[in-house]
C-alpha cells in the first residue's frame, strides 16, 4: 500500500483536489491518502506556511500532491500574521521552495501532451537547484566581484555600487544528476530523443561544460538520440513544430520559461501538470496557482489536477492506471461536451471531473469484459 500526503493549500487547490479524489477512487488502487495543511493560513496563524506535522507527514508517506498555494508580498505578508506574531521578524519562504529545497527536489517535469489530436507529446524537465536561479544575485558589487566585472565598459561607466550581477551556477554534481534525471526518464518513458536547451554561442564556456558532461552521459544511453539546441531557437520550435521533440532538460531559467510555455501550447493553464522529483521525495503538483479571484466559485479547470494525479501515479510505478486516467482525461476533453469555461464550456469543477470519472467507469469496464 503506498500512502499519498494531500495538501489542497490555499484558493482552487482544496476544489481541484476535492474534485479529484473521487476520480482516484474509481480507478481503485491500494493508496493511503493522508491530509495535511500548507500555505497561507498557516502563514497567518502559526507563522510558517509548512507547519511542522506537514514536515511530518511528509516524511512517513511515499509521495505528495499539493493544490496550490498563495504567495504574498513581503509586506503583505508581515500585515496579515495573527496578532502576537507581527514584528518577530518571522520571514516568510515560499512554501514550494520549501519543499524543493528541504526534500531535495532538483527536476521539475512537466510534461505537454496534445490532449486533442495527439500531435505532440514532449516533457520539460527543468532543474530546480541551480542554474541563473541558484540566489547568487547581488547588487552593489564587493571588491572580487567587481574585479571581475569592471572591464566591461557598462560596468566602468556605472562603478560597483550601481551594477548588479546574477551568476549562472553549474555544477558537475547538478548536471550529471539532471542529465541521469533526462536519460532515464526518456527510456522509462519511451522517448528517442533528448534535447539540451541551452545557449552555446553566447556562454560558451559554461555550455562547453554542459556539453561535455552530456556527450559523455549519451554513451551509456546508445538508443537515446541527444541534441543541443539554442532556447530561443526552441521557444520558436515549441511553438510550430512541437511534435519533433521528445525529452527537453534545461537550466532552471531557461526551463522555467519554457515550461510555462510549454503550458500555453498545450491549450493553458488550467491543463497543465508538474511533479518535483529527487533521488528521495517528490512532490506533484498542478502547474497554477491558487487563483484567489476564482476561488469558492468552483469554476476551475480540474484537467491539471488529474494530469498531475497521473503523472503521480507514474512515479509510483502504477502506470496502467495512469494511463487510464490520462485517456479518460483525454476523451473528456477532446469532446468539449463537460468542461470548464477555460476550454469554451459552462461545466463546474466537480461536473468535469464526474465526466471524466464516468469516462474511467466505462474504460474500466471494457477492460474487465476484455479479460
Ligand atoms: P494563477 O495560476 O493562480 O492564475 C492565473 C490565471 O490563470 C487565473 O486568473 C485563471 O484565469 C487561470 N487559471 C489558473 N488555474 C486555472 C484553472 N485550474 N482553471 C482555469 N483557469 C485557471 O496565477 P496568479 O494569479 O499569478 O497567482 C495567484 C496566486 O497563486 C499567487 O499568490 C501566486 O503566488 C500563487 N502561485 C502559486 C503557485 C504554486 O502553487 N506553485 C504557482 C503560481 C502562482
Ligand atoms: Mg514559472
Amino acid at each position: 500500500m503506498k500512502s499519498i500526503a494531500v495538501l489542497p493549500g490555499d484558493g482552487i487547490g482544496p476544489e481541484v483536489v476535492d474534485a479529484a479524489l473521487p476520480v482516484i477512487e474509481k480507478l481503485g488502487l491500494p493508496l493511503d491518502f493522508r491530509f495535511g495543511d500548507i500555505g497561507w493560513e498557516c502563514w497567518r496563524s502559526g507563522g510558517d506556511p509548512v507547519p511542522e506535522q506537514t514536515w511530518q507527514l511528509l516524511s512517513e508517506t511515499d509521495t505528495c500532491l499539493l493544490g496550490a498555494i498563495t504567495s504574498k508580498p513581503l509586506r503583505e505578508a508581515e500585515d496579515e500574521l495573527a496578532d502576537g506574531l507581527r514584528g518577530t521578524g518571522l520571514r516568510f519562504v515560499s512554501p514550494v521552495v520549501q519543499l524543493r529545497q528541504r526534500l531535495g527536489l532538483y527536476a521539475n517535469v512537466r510534461p505537454v501532451a496534445d490532449l486533442d489530436h495527439g500531435r505532440f507529446d514532449f516533457v520539460v524537465i527543468r532543474e530546480n537547484t541551480e542554474g541563473l536561479y541558484a540566489g547568487l544575485d547581488f547588487h552593489g558589487l564587493d571588491p572580487a566581484l567587481w574585479e571581475a566585472v569592471r572591464t566591461h565598459p557598462n560596468a566602468a561607466a556605472s562603478g560597483a555600487a550601481d551594477t548588479s550581477v546574477t551568476l549562472r551556477l553549474q555544477t558537475r554534481f547538478g548536471i550529471d544528476r539532471l542529465l541521469r534525471f533526462g536519460f532515464e526518464y526518456a527510456r522509462s518513458h519511451g522517448y528517442r530523443l533528448l534535447t539540451l536547451v541551452d545557449k552555446p554561442n553566447v556562454l560558451r564556456n559554461s555550455s562547453h561544460h554542459l556539453r561535455e558532461r552530456l556527450e559523455l552521459m549519451a554513451t551509456e544511453y546508445p538508443e537515446i538520440e541527444t541534441e543541443i539546441l539554442n532556447v530561443d531557437a526552441v521557444a520558436l520550435w515549441m511553438v510550430r513544430r512541437p511534435e519533433r521533440f521528445g525529452v527537453l532538460v534545461a537550466e532552471n531559467m531557461f526551463g522555467d520559461i519554457l515550461s510555462d510555455l510549454g503550458a500555453g501550447v498545450m491549450g493553458g493553464l488550467g491543463l497543465a501538470s508538474s511533479g518535483n522529483i529527487g533521488d528521495q521525495g517528490s512532490y506533484f503538483e498542478p502547474v497554477h496557482g491558487s487563483a484567489p479571484g476564482m476561488a469558492g466559485q468552483g469554476r476551475a479547470n480540474p484537467v491539471a489536477t488529474l494530469l498531475t494525479v497521473a503523472q503521480l501515479l507514474n512515479h509510483l510505478d502504477l502506470p496502467v492506471p495512469a494511463g487510464q486516467l490520462r485517456e479518460a482525461v483525454a476523451t473528456v476533453v477532446r469532446a468539449r461536451r463537460t468542461v470548464t469555461y477555460d476550454l469554451g464550456g459552462t461545466a463546474t469543477t466537480r461536473q468535469a471531473a464526474d465526466a471524466v470519472a464516468h469516462e474511467l467507469g466505462a474504460t474500466t469496464a471494457h477492460f474487465e469484459e476484455q479479460r
